[in-house]
């Protein structure tokens, strides 16, 4: 990347699913960063355990490592601290008071390898210097970046980057890097939108030439993907409803019809996600920009559609800025459906919008109904100015 400054990508390919949760359409990559000063050599991060092999094979010609900093303690890049441990038996592990135990717990690395860092906190490496950056909640509560002084590269682990399997250092394609980086906010990111509204105001003072991230590739032009944060995070929501919603036999479908037409023609943008064959990766990466949500289901077993409660579940879980919420639906003898999609938004700090659940097929009242439901949201968005 620079002079004494390198990028391991282990870059996966045929992954499509992480944390046993999340679809990766594009795969991955697990980025370690090897810096090497006149006097010690540091190297950022490992990469999951999946791909030990071909981080060893890239040190294979490192004759000393002095240091490992763990920006993070997730497996996916601590997870071959031990195994570089064992090669390099002098080598200190870098890390945040709070990562110091998760380190420890969840990797088994010994108390007395573990050297905590205050914020701001510097370790030179020679003519290269570190500074440790404290950025809590981006996406777990010990994380932290490094910056290379010298060369003026930040060292962000997860932060501001994208599952994107691809053999470029850097982000060229950007329109394909800013989906797989949205995907990625919005699957990881969104819930801690606070903290990131933080941790984004502490790199203002920072004069950056290079964003390393641990996941795809970096960025040597950093005002593009920080200033696709700023939108997905400081922004209103668009004039967008996202509708997630199941059918069984019909009902609920076309219903879903009559609301995203009657939202058309108020000049509301619809997005709807049949959820049984939806990527939830897409659903999440709508949820960045809709300011409201209209969750449709039918009555099954007398409650929700387990589809629906999933998607309101991971609705409430993501966090987003959604300013309204409805949710819509039709029973055939009995449901506690609302009661039941309701009692699980409680995250969301959004104005309910009355529901429309109805009995059966949709008839006249229904479809007034939907379309009442429509000039709410519409009316709603007019106020708010959004768009
Ligand atoms: Fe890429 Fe939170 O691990």
């Amino acid at each position: 990347m620079k002079d004494g400054v390198y990028m391991i990508p282990a870059v996966h390919w045929e992954r499509r699913l992480f944390d046993s949760l999340i679809p990766l359409p594009d795969g991955t990559s697990y980025n370690a960063y090897l810096v090497e000063g006149s006097e010690k050599t540091a190297l950022i991060d490992t990469v999951d355990p999946m791909k030990a092999e071909f981080l060893m094979e890239q040190l294979k010609d490192v004759k000393r490592l002095d240091y490992i900093v763990a920006n993070h303690a997730e497996q996916d890049h601590s997870g071959c601290i031990s195994l570089v441990l064992e090669k390099y038996p002098e080598a200190k592990v870098f890390a945040t008071p709070k990562a110091k135990p998760m380190l420890m717990d969840l990797l088994l690395i010994p108390e007395d390898k573990i050297i905590t860092v205050e914020d701001g906190e510097t370790l030179s490496l020679g003519d290269k210097t570190l500074r440790f950056i404290h950025a809590p909640w981006v996406h777990w509560p010990e994380t932290m970046f490094t910056y290379l002084e010298e060369d003026k590269i930040l060292f962000t682990c997860d932060f501001l980057g994208s599952h994107l399997a691809t053999s470029e250092m850097y982000a060229t394609d950007e329109c394909r890097v800013y989906e797989a980086a949205k995907r990625y906010y919005s699957e990881i990111m969104m819930p801690f939108r606070t903290s990131i509204q933080k941790n984004l105001d502490k790199l203002k003072d920072l004069t950056i030439d290079i964003i390393a991230p641990s996941h795809g590739p970096a960025y040597n032009k950093p005002e593009f993907i920080i200033n696709a944060y700023h939108s997905w995070v400081f922004d209103e929501p668009g004039n967008i409803a996202v509708i997630p919603f199941v059918s069984m036999h019909g009902s609920v479908k076309k219903m879903v019809e009559h609301l995203e037409g009657a939202l058309k023609e108020r000049g509301v943008i619809v997005k709807p996600f049949d959820l049984t064959v939806t990527d939830l990766g897409q659903l999440a990466m709508a949820l960045v920009d809709a300011a409201t949500v209209v969750i449709g289901t039918p009555a099954v077993l007398a409650g929700a559609h387990p589809d629906a409660i999933y998607a309101t579940y991971l609705a409430n879980a993501l966090r987003p800025k959604a300013k309204f919420i409805s949710i819509i639906g039709s029973y055939s003898w009995g449901s506690k459906a609302i009661d039941q999609l309701s009692g699980l938004l409680a995250n969301l700090k959004a104005e309910v919008i009355p529901p429309v659940f109805i009995k059966g097929f949709p008839k006249e009242a229904d479809f007034k109904a939907l379309e009442n439901l429509a000039e709410t949201i519409a009316q709603k968005h007019r106020e708010n100015n959004l768009k």
